[in-house]
């Protein structure tokens, strides 16, 4: 099946089953703010844990904050965002569609990626076992040809937009013929900067209202807390300082469903550093956080790095860790070196002294910074993409379907449906007991209605990893079956080992395990 239509479908049952509504819905939405339904919210939750617990439980050096999400307005302008955080916009005469025009590009190179990696593919296909990529790349004449066409246009683009030479980029788009995908034509406009930031106004009028911005980061709460936490947490540098909360961003192409959102939730961790180190903790920072990415079980070959070609204004080295969505290889997390900078603004923009006294060097400096900032949104959007299956099945001789969410089971919305054979003989009163023993451990769910098989269906559907049968052997002798999601076997057990199995699954300490 199309790449594609994978990515609708799995919307679709996003949608069907209780994860992600599109926002005010019965007043036909919203563009690109979405709801979490009963399901979805117990993902995130889980995704925010995973996350949190890996920072400030495991690192006795990392402690959270919640800051608001108003802030000062100076501190927007110290950042840098009110001057700079622009995308570059054009827009085509015909469709009168709006487009990043730097993602235009970037999906013109991904495409010829993706027209190399194809000839790739049909070479591995015909030379089986003894096949050598490094070696075909470097010698077939096709994938040569689409390679150097792709690294001069990459090339170009790279100095376009370290120069912001906004002309260059448009020209660029003329060159490689890119056309509107509505229109088909090549007709477009100059680009020009868009600041992405949303502002509203704070207190009322007659007060002379103050206006401030919805934050476009959580990282700015962080910055200007550094003394308070430094200080009445008694931290020595290096120490990090992590947050999980809402950043708003006014996004001129929002597209991919939950890719991309104009209100979206960051997880992000500022690593305050001695000056000279960051690089090394830059490079610490960037492997603990791929093997977060990897403990997750969805297949290492689906992760790379992809290194910036621009840095943004405060960075002195920066790269994504990108997975492999249907729609290609996207960003999911940020990890920057950001240098003094923003101290160093917040310090001259407020006037107050923002530093730390080294003890071992016996001298004062403005803290380095390292941070890692992943999307909580995007990272849901990447486990549901990794987890549905479409499975063919044959049952007692008969072609069957199901869809399967294979979330690993620390993060299932659902760990646990207890299952009454028949709504009758002291069965449901029987898992009403178990549920009843486990439900402060364990998020469980109760179902009774239609037949066994239709209720594992619905269980698979929203990745619930075990179902629990209550059947007629269960008041004799104690037991039951327990029926695992993925593998679709089941044994009996008794109903007292229950509580051991499940929670020696379900624990994010399975993942935790396996973090460098
Ligand atoms: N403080 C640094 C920062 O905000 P970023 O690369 O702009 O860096 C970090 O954002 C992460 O936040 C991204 O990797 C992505 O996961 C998420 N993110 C950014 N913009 C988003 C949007 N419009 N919708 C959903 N997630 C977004």
């Amino acid at each position: 099946m199309a790449q594609e239509d994978v990515f609708k479908k799995l919307v679709a049952h996003c949608k069907e089953y209780g994860f992600v509504f599109p926002s005010s819905e019965i007043y036909d939405g919203l563009g690109a703010v979405y709801d979490y339904g009963q399901h979805g919210v117990e993902l995130k939750n889980n995704i925010k844990k995973y996350w949190w617990d890996s920072m400030v439980l495991l690192h006795e050096n990392v402690v959270g904050i919640d800051s608001a999400i108003f802030m000062h307005p100076t501190i927007w302008k110290a950042s840098g965002h009110v001057d700079a955080f622009n995308d570059p916009l054009i827009d085509n005469k015909d469709s009168k569609k709006r487009y990043r025009a730097d993602v235009l590009i970037e999906e013109y190179l991904g495409k010829l990626e993706d027209k190399a990696q194809k000839e790739v593919d049909k070479a591995r296909k015909r030379f089986g076992e003894s096949f050598d990529e490094q070696m075909f790349r470097q010698t077939n004449g096709r994938v040569q040809e689409i390679m150097s066409q792709h690294d001069a246009v990459h090339t170009r683009f790279a100095k376009a937009l370290n120069d912001a030479d906004f002309e260059e980029i448009r020209q660029i788009i003329i060159d490689c013929e890119i056309v509107c995908p509505i229109s088909g034509t090549k007709n477009w406009t100059d680009v020009r900067q868009f600041n992405l930031m949303f502002s509203t106004e704070m207190g009322s009028t007659s007060d002379g209202a103050l206006k401030v911005y919805l934050r476009p980061e959580t990282a700015q709460g962080i910055f200007v807390n550094y003394l308070n936490v430094q200080k009445t947490g008694r931290m020595k540098i290096p120490f990090g300082i992590a947050q999980i909360g809402k950043a708003f961003r006014n996004e001129i192409v929002a597209r991919q469903f939950i890719f991309r959102m104009r209100e979206f939730e960051q997880m992000e961790m500022q690593f305050f550093v001695r000056p000279g180190s960051e690089l090394d903790w830059f490079k610490t920072w960037k492997a603990t956080r791929l093997s977060w990415h990897k403990a997750l079980g969805f297949g290492d070959e689906n992760y790379r790095f992809h290194e910036h070609e621009k840095l943004a204004h405060y960075a002195n080295a920066a790269v994504d860790i990108e997975y492999r969505f249907p729609f290609g290889f996207k960003e999911v997390e940020g990890i920057h070196s950001r240098t003094n900078f923003d101290l160093s603004q917040h310090q001259q923009f407020s006037g107050k002294k923002i530093q730390y006294f080294d003890p071992e060097l016996n001298e004062s400096y403005v803290p380095y910074v390292v941070e890692t900032s992943i999307g909580v949104d995007r990272m849901f959007l990447q486990i549901v993409s990794a987890a549905y299956c479409e499975e063919e099945l044959v049952s007692e001789g008969k072609k069957d379907t199901r869809v399967v969410l294979k979330f690993p089971a620390a993060l299932a919305p659902v760990k646990l449906a207890v299952l009454p054979l028949v709504k009758k003989d002291g069965l449901p009163e029987k898992a009403r007991e178990i549920i009843n023993s486990l439900k402060f451990d364990f998020n469980c769910q109760y179902d009774e209605k239609d037949s066994i098989g239709k209720r594992y269906r619905r269980q698979d559907a929203i990745g619930t990893p075990f179902c629990v049968t209550v059947d007629h052997q269960t008041p004799e002798d104690n037991t039951v079956t327990i029926r695992y999601r993925d593998t679709m076997l089941q044994e009996r057990v008794p109903i007292d080992q229950l509580h051991d199995i499940i929670s020696e699954k379900v624990s994010l300490k399975s993942l935790f395990a396996k973090i460098v």
